[in-house]
């Protein structure tokens, strides 16, 4: 069946699909025809891989807040990885599988099991430093991932409109000669990571445009919280200077302190990504606060809410955290979002960084 750019409500088994967005609130259900007299609310239903990643945790909150039926693939391993979801386990609409990402065959059956309406492909080997060493894995985890979600998407399709999400990365711009970027800025990958993404992004618009398929790039900037991995700079920051306060920790060793990039927070970007599934039409959007400051600045920032430290005096360089191929300098114009998904970024640098120290000092309330 596939995607129709109109208002067309039916589908062709004579469903009928509700417009998800009604006068700026959404209907968390699908209205169904039953026995020709009555209709019957259907639940709406998520997949979402990488739901144990930080954006999979804020994501699915936000889902089962909206009244979704959620269903989340989780790696199998021997140490729990569920700590960022732990508090919604018990959520009688949360479902656990199973599963790898790099398991196509696997994937394909739980999407036409769960029959999801939309798909949200979070799952990937997502730090940039390590895929200059793991540049296999990692193209398989986030190209080869990719594909196999949006070939079970295409399969669904058959049956029932799906929508896609596939998380691009403003690493795909790389060091393009471009600020701000937009949604068509040339892409310039600088890493195996990045490679990876842009070939994600590209399948993303093919089936879109070769097979009729629901299905959308967000194009995000970097976005953290008390949430993001301790290995990504922001939050090895804030971590550190709470251990060095409480005596824990003596030095903070880190690369580069001149790269700039466009900082926001998690838990708007993961409402940009629900926003961007609900539109008219599937199209790609830059996701992004607009504003970019330097390593430096974080430091500075996070230091200042420590009256007795400098960060100068425990910060050292380690070469070995410089990146063969570095990004110098990301800022995104998220321009069309705001226009057509009416969204905007509502926690700022400063609110940023406070919201994680405070979480790492043990004094704030996470988010
Ligand atoms: P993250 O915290 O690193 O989470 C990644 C998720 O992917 C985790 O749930 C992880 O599972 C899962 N995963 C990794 N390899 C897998 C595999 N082989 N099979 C199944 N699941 C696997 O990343 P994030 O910050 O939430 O980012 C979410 C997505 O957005 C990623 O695709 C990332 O590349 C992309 N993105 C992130 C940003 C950002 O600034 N955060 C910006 C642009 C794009 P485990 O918990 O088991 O490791
Ligand atoms: N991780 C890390 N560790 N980065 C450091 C360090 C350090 O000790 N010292 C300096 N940096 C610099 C990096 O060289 C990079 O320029 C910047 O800090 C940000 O690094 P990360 O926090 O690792 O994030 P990233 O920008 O490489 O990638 C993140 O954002 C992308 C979106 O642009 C990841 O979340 C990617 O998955 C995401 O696509």
């Amino acid at each position: 069946m596939g995607y129709r750019p109109s208002a067309d409500l039916h589908n062709a088994n004579g469903l009928v699909r509700a417009p998800s967005v009604v006068r700026g609130g959404v209907l968390p259900w699908k209205i169904r025809p039953h026995l020709s007299t009555s209709i019957v609310l259907v639940m709406r239903c998520a997949f979402i891989t990488g739901i144990t990643g930080q954006d999979g945790s804020y994501l699915a909150e936000l889902l089962l807040q909206k009244g979704y039926k959620v269903h989340g693939l989780v790696r199998r391993t021997s140490a729990m990885v569920t700590l960022r979801i732990g508090h919604l386990l018990a959520h009688p609409e949360l479902h656990i599988h199973y599963g790898d990402i790099t398991d196509g065959q696997h994937l394909m059956r739980l999407v036409l099991e769960t029959e999801p309406d939309e798909i949200y492909n979070l799952a990937a080997q997502s730090h940039v430093r390590l895929s200059f060493d793991l540049p296999v894995y990692t193209t398989q985890t986030v190209s080869g991932g990719a594909l196999f979600v949006l070939e079970a998407a295409r399969m669904l399709q058959r049956s029932k409109e799906v929508r896609v999400y596939q998380a691009s990365s403003s690493e795909m711009f790389g060091n393009i000669d471009e600020w701000p970027q937009t949604e068509v800025t040339r892409f310039a990958p600088q890493s195996p990571y990045a490679c990876a993404k842009v070939h994600a992004f590209h399948q993303t618009v093919n089936y879109r445009d070769a097979f009729g398929l629901f299905a959308a790039n967000g194009i995000l900037f970097n976005h953290e919280s008390p949430r993001r991995g301790a290995e990504f700079v922001t939050r090895k920051i804030t971590l550190a200077a709470a251990r060095i306060q409480r005596g824990e920790q003596e030095k903070l060793y880190l690369g580069n302190l001149d790269a700039a990039r466009d900082w926001g927070y998690a838990g708007d970007y993961v409402n940009a990504m629900w926003r961007i599934l609900q539109h008219d039409e599937p199209t790609d959007f830059v996701i992004a606060t607009g504003v970019s400051h330097t390593v430096r600045d974080f430091l500075d920032e996070t230091f200042r809410h420590f009256n007795s430290l400098e960060w100068q005096d425990v910060v050292e360089t380690d070469s070995k955290l410089i990146r063969p191929t570095e990004v110098h300098h990301l800022v995104g114009d998220s321009s069309k979002a705001a226009d057509l998904l009416g969204w905007k970024p509502q926690v700022d640098f400063e609110g940023l960084v406070k919201l994680m120290v405070e979480h790492d000092t043990g004094i704030g309330v996470e988010r």
